[in-house]
């Protein structure tokens, strides 16, 4: 009996840890790591199925109970009739989790600048939108990306929508996606001036993907600024994992693709993170996803399953030697094949 109740206050402590790890940006609470979930309700290119729903509902409560308290979506997510699907999901498993941590879940949508939003009005609306699909208030609204590549013009207003869901309470947060540190700074100045605080920044970041962060100092401009910077597809869609090779597995449609492409010249890269793994007793998608973090970004890998989740929650809790990240670091210049760029990603 001492035993058992001995074991469940280490394992009490242990969670409890985890959680001490969160940290408060301009008002949003942020862990160190947080779960993307473009694949709850995209069927064309995650082949989703509603009879994951269960299963996803079991990723939500494994990853808040272990502190990952994050959760990346957007208004874009669900492909055809499932559109919003990853919203609506995630308003029911956080009204519907029932344990700790349940005050630090931080629900974070991104609005999309689709062509037919031309107005501050229009993300207003867009954002009340999502909130109906969450029933519940939004924590971080985010600009999904920038218009600066095409419509220039344009992307004043549509911050101005931004600041107003935030003036107007319907919001706690507002961050910004695939900005550069050009772009970025000219948001943040516009924000400034009427006292709207940008808590995150998220960009495409991974060991087959440093830009902009690296090549153009993002991270640093992010600290000047005071904007936490968080790293999407952290696993590369998945190939940094190790389950594909050039002679196949590959996974189906778009994604086959491209893997079938870019596995030829990374080798330099998975050979480098296998050889960790192995040294380490960690999985690949461990280290992938703790060298984002040793690299002070918040990653929010994707997970579909609980297998997954509970392998990428294992990269919590321990960290890489300084040695091991240069490693990694070197192997990551040597890859000739890098990761497609966002097309929206600005300078
Ligand atoms: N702001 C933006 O423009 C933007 C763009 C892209 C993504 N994001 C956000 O970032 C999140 C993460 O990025 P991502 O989903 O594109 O890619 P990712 O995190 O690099 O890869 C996720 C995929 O890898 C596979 N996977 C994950 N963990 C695994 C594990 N432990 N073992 C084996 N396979 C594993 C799963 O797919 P399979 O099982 O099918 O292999 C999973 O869906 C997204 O969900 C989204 O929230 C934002």
């Amino acid at each position: 009996m001492t035993g058992l109740c001995l074991t469940l206050t280490v394992k009490f402590l242990n969670k409890r840890d985890k959680l001490a790890n969160m940290e408060t940006n301009q008002g949003i609470s942020l862990p160190q790591m947080g779960c993307g979930t473009w694949a709850w309700g995209n069927q064309l290119l995650w082949g989703y199925k509603e009879s994951m729903d269960d299963h996803l509902q079991e990723v939500f409560n494994l990853c808040v109970d272990h502190g990952v308290t994050l959760f990346d979506t957007g208004d874009s997510y669900g492909t055809g009739r499932l559109n919003g699907r990853s919203e609506l999901l995630l308003g029911k498993f956080s009204r519907e989790y029932q344990g700790i941590g349940q005050e630090n879940i931080c629900i974070a949508t991104k609005l999309a600048p689709y062509p037919w939003r031309l107005t501050s009005q229009s993300m207003v609306l867009a954002g009340k939108a999502s909130a109906q699909r969450l029933q519940r208030k939004i924590d971080l609204v985010q600009m999904h990306w920038s218009t600066a590549n095409y419509a220039p013009w344009l992307e004043g207003r549509l911050l101005d929508g931004l600041a107003q869901l935030y003036e107007l309470g319907l919001v706690s947060g507002v961050g910004l996606s695939n900005y550069g540190p050009k772009r970025l700074k000219w948001g943040y100045e516009k924000f400034r001036q009427i006292n709207v605080p940008i808590s995150t920044l998220q960009v495409q970041y991974s060991l087959l993907s440093t830009y902009p962060v690296t090549e153009l100092g993002l991270k640093e401009i992010c600290d000047d600024l005071g904007i936490k910077l968080i790293a999407y597809s952290p696993l590369a869609l998945g190939i940094l994992t190790g389950k594909f090779s050039q002679k196949g597995p590959f996974p189906s449609g778009i994604r086959g693709l491209l893997f079938r492409q870019l596995l030829p010249g990374i080798e330099p890269i998975l050979g480098c993170l296998r050889a960790i793994a192995n040294s380490r007793n960690k999985t690949m998608s461990q280290i992938a996803i703790n060298w984002c973090m040793s690299k002070g970004t918040i990653p929010i890998p994707g997970a579909k399953n609980l297998e997954q989740a509970r392998e990428n929650i294992g990269a919590l809790g321990w960290k890489l030697t300084s040695a091991e990240v240069a490693e990694l670091d070197q192997a990551a210049v040597k890859v000739n094949k890098k990761m497609v760029q966002n097309i929206f990603q600005t300078k």
